[in-house]
């Protein structure tokens, strides 16, 4: 039963999900360094919101029925080819999102290994620092992941592991994914060489620029060194680039752009064979809002390239400030020199050798207004901060750095953030797989995950950072899904369900 069975006025409801909405970070001025990506053009993302608004329910299912979702997607897809090397006879489509782009790559390379005879299970041969995104990809379409190392000081992955892997694989390799950059450091993948090793044994790459590829060819411009990274390069079948991330759109817009129409014909669904319409999707939605498709256009055709370009100038001065601030502040450090806009920092130093924990590092930031992104270590990658530079980050650099000075000062006083050892010692004796809801609440609560009015995460949120980083990966998964769980246990008229928002007791349920 709705919550209001006789519903309510327009601005009572208007002013209600605005209260709602209260607590958000907010999404522009520069103060929140990961998961936003502001212009900071005046108007820019008044207009695209009123697209977003003006196109939400034209259904971008039927082209035929709405032809602006045609013009719009070609014009899209027209622009991103030209900008990231596509030749004749490259193609593309809009999608929803980095993810939904990096799904359809995977499906694609797939239904290309199937077409040369490929039977049995696929593999997909990545570095460790590709996004998650193509996992969950492979665990969908019955793809086997192999994962490989990075150089630990460039954090790039070594041409040489790929060559190993693609013999190792032999006729089993789908496809070679490689980040321009990756999100974690920031860094391009020697695409070219991979993608050529991956070629000579008949095997697709994809480029994923999800978060560069709006940044990159910009910087290229403006005289800096970028390695190559898109369609041109001989191998690179596939590229995703996001609109909702440097494309400055609302989120729901990415381009997947291929090679050639023969190789994205594996993205395609066609079923005609049951009574209602003939069902034709280019993505793996059906009905699909042409909303963030319009506001992603109306933000290409006010920018236009010389918007773009000074968006890139903006968002890399802004860069280079962090950057040399960071490597100034005493027991910090850039983990490696970016190719682009994002910025990874890491302890310069263990704890005793007065480095800074990036986990702490993160909570001090967030007592000063700051949001930026704590990452765990994984094998031997250290544990950082990272940190999505943005052209309004330009505005609140100096403020920035001089709260990162600050902040890292009061870090030095303070002890590296662990995990708790109780918690730890009783992690050992369990077994993922067969822990059931009741023991994962209480874990939780035990963590400081639940309970206490909380439905997000405490304010100094670093041991709990420092005891996911430390659990085993099955362990630490099931707990992360159960903490999801109980964030999304709804509340139901008979008053079953946790009371939603800041009074979220999920440890009551
Ligand atoms: C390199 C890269 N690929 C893929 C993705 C996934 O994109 P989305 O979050 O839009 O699904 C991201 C997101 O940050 C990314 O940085």
């Amino acid at each position: 039963m709705s919550p209001n069975p006789d519903g309510r006025p327009a601005e009572e409801v208007a002013a209600e999900a605005q209260a709602i909405r209260s607590d958000d970070a907010p999404v522009h001025g520069g103060r929140v360094l990961a998961y936003v990506y502001d212009s900071g053009v005046p108007g820019l993302a008044e207009a695209a919101r009123s697209a977003l608004a003006s196109f939400g329910e034209v259904n971008a299912l039927d082209p035929t029925v709405f032809p602006s979702v045609r013009r719009m997607e070609n014009d899209l897809v027209g622009w991103g080819l030209d900008l990231l090397g596509g030749g004749a006879g490259s193609c593309g489509a809009v999608t929803s999102g980095g993810t939904e782009s990096c799904i359809l790559a995977v499906l694609a390379a797939r239904e290309h290994w199937r077409g040369r005879g490929g039977t049995g299970t696929p593999s997909l041969i990545m570095p460790v620092t590709a996004h998650a995104a193509f996992v969950k990809a492979a665990h969908l379409l019955g793809v086997r992941v192999v994962t490989l190392p990075v150089d630990p000081g460039t954090m790039r992955v070594r041409p040489e592991d790929v060559r190993d892997a693609l013999d190792a694989e032999g006729s089993a390799a789908a496809l070679v994914v490689a980040s321009a950059p990756s999100y974690a450091h920031g860094v391009v993948d020697p695409v070219a060489e991979i993608a050529a090793l991956a070629a000579d044994r008949g095997v697709p790459c994809h480029s994923d620029a999800c978060i560069g590829g709006l940044v990159l060819p910009y910087l290229r411009r403006q005289g800096r060194a970028v390695p190559d990274f898109d369609l041109s390069v001989p191998g690179v079948r596939s590229l995703s680039v996001d609109l909702h991330k440097y494309g400055y759109a609302p989120k729901g817009a990415s381009l997947l752009l291929f090679s050639d129409a023969e190789y994205r014909r594996g993205t395609y669904f066609t079923y005609s064979s049951w009574p209602g319409y003939p069902v034709v999707n280019t993505t793996l939605q059906s009905t699909k809002s042409a909303g963030p498709m319009a506001a992603a256009w109306t933000v290409l055709q006010m920018l236009g390239d010389t918007g773009f370009d000074r968006a890139a100038a903006r968002a890399i001065a802004a860069t280079d400030r962090i950057v040399a601030a960071v490597d100034g502040i005493d027991g910090l450090r850039v983990a490696t020199a970016p190719d682009t806009t994002l910025v990874a920092v890491v302890a310069d130093g263990d704890e005793e050798a007065g480095g800074i924990d990036p986990f702490v590092l993160t909570d001090r930031m967030k007592a000063r207004g700051w949001i930026i992104q704590p990452q765990p270590s994984c094998g031997d990658l250290p544990r950082t901060v990272h940190l999505t530079v943005q052209p309004t980050s330009l505005d609140t650099a100096d403020e920035f750095v001089a709260d990162l000075a600050a902040a890292a000062a009061e870090c030095r006083a303070l002890p590296w953030a662990q995990a708790d050892p109780g918690l730890l010692a009783a992690a050992a004796d369990l077994d993922a797989a067969t822990l059931d809801d009741d023991t994962v609440s209480a874990l939780l609560a035990f963590a400081g995950l639940s309970g206490e009015g909380s439905g997000r995460l405490p304010e100094d949120a670093a041991p709990i950072q420092a005891l996911i980083e430390a659990l085993p990966a099955d362990l630490r998964n099931r707990l992360l899904a159960g903490f999801f769980s109980v964030l999304f246990t709804a509340r139901r008229a008979d008053g079953d369900g946790p009371p939603q928002g800041g009074d979220a007791d999920p440890a009551d349920d």
